[in-house]
């Protein structure tokens, strides 16, 4: 056709296609076993929110407020924007639903595409998925040292291999006055060499000249005051106990003191699952506890703690290290002419019931392209169908792996293969 349009994803996104489609839903099956084997239950929010819900919690200085965030004004004149990640609008919902008044703590996951307008690079993207939970309501560092487990159990569970966590805790509000006293004296000296976002960040949240990936602040940065060292004694202690449940979990961690992570809310822990196969782009999975972002959001003064997963990132590592392999059908009935079509169809149903995965071929093809398009799909087993079969009630079998071959009585099928599916 000259003259069609060609259609193109936008920048930053893209299709998720079969096979690769087949290793995402086998992710999300194994979080939903394993969160829910922690007591963790379902919830579903929308893409968009009024875009005061992150623009507070978030951080006005933070890059994904400053720069990243899908805003515009929809046709009722409010503000609205997609969300850039999903622990805000899961404070909204519990605020906004009362679900502090569910029995304590209250555990929750979810998972969907996030958006933010990032400049796209490998692991990197305008609209990427997590996985994400949250947990309401305990203070205590077992329910950090438990979600940590759990996204550990996890990430083994989907077969990636050396799962190592940094954690830090950047402390709380009694702590915090002290830091960034000490981070504005250390870069009072060297604000010329900061970006022009920093020196902004400089007088209203110097913390974040900690997190900004210009190269000119991470060189100016360098010995710069660490929160580890500026934790109250509460903090302290809630860090060191963190630890010592880690260790006796048998939880790989090393503590990170640099990590202060992207998003304003958080207070004590922090963490990040990273991976070397995926270069600089490394986190997998990060998190940390956000005692006070309930309150904020008008609800009781709850603590909370939970991390979210990049999906990209998970399957992108899983892709290169681990040893998966793709579903494939149970069955393939290639059947000749129109007779044995029609009985293909019935006999496929039958398995169907039994949730294998069945093909039937083209009954107007010839038995050589049906038998092509079988192996194609790497079929476990190629019945036959034509004249003879359907006189004598017989189906002839092979077995594609090892050209093993044989025939059974048609109403015998579904219990042949229960036996080896
Ligand atoms: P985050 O570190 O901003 O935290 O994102 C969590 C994970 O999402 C990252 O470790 C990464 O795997 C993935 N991710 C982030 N941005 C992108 C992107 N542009 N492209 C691909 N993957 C990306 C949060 O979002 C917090 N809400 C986590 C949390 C939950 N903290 C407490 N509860």
């Amino acid at each position: 056709m000259s003259g069609a349009q060609q259609h193109k994803t936008l920048k930053g996104m893209q299709d998720i296609l079969p096979p690769d489609t087949f290793l995402w839903q086998s992710i999300e099956e194994t979080s939903r076993r394993i969160f829910s084997s922690f007591g963790f239950q379902e919830i579903r929010l929308p893409v968009l929110e009024s875009t005061s819900v992150f623009t507070r919690s978030i951080g006005e200085q933070t890059d994904i407020v400053e720069k990243e965030m899908y805003t515009f004004t929809d046709k009722g004149n409010r503000s609205v924007s997609l969300r850039p990640e999903g622990t805000a609008p899961v404070v909204r919902s519990y605020v906004e639903n009362s679900l502090h008044n569910l029995p304590a703590p209250q555990k929750f996951y979810y998972s969907g595409p996030m958006f933010r307008y990032e400049r796209p690079q490998s692991g990197r993207f305008r609209q990427f998925y997590q996985i994400g939970v949250e947990a309401f309501a305990d203070p205590h560092p077992r329910m950090d040292a438990e979600v940590i487990v759990m996204l550990e159990r996890f990430l083994a569970g989907t077969g990636l291999k050396d799962i190592s966590f940094q954690i830090n805790s950047i402390g709380c509000e009694q702590c915090r006055p002290g830091f960034r006293d000490a981070l504005l004296s250390f870069f009072s000296g060297k604000k010329e060499n900061l970006c022009p976002d920093c020196i902004r960040r400089y007088d209203r949240n110097p913390l974040r000249i900690l997190d900004c990936k210009v190269s000119r602040c991470v060189d100016a940065r360098s010995g710069a005051p660490r929160t580890a060292d500026h934790l109250c004694g509460d903090c302290g202690t809630h860090f060191g106990k963190l630890q010592e449940l880690l260790a006796m979990l048998k939880v790989s961690f090393t503590v990170n003191p640099e990590m202060v992570r992207g998003l304003d809310y958080y207070t004590r822990t922090t963490f990040e699952v990273t991976s070397q196969a995926l270069g600089s782009q490394n986190a997998v999975a990060a998190g940390g506890r956000y005692d006070r972002l309930v309150k904020e959001f008008g609800g009781p003064d709850t603590p909370a703690i939970g991390f979210a997963i990049g999906m990209e990132r998970l399957v992108g590592v899983l892709k290169q290290t681990a040893s998966l392999s793709w579903p494939v059908p149970a069955a393939f009935i290639a059947a000749l002419g129109e007779a044995a079509g029609d009985e293909a169809l019935r006999i496929a149903g039958r398995l169907r019931d039994q949730g294998l995965w069945v093909e039937v071929g083209d009954s107007g093809s010839s038995l050589k392209s049906q038998l092509r398009r079988a192996d194609r799909l790497s079929a476990r087993y190629v019945f036959v169908l034509g004249d003879e079969e359907l006189r004598s009630g017989l189906l002839r079998w092979k077995k594609l792996a090892d050209a093993s071959q044989g025939s059974l009585n048609r109403d015998d099928i579904e219990a042949f293969l229960a036996g080896i599916c």
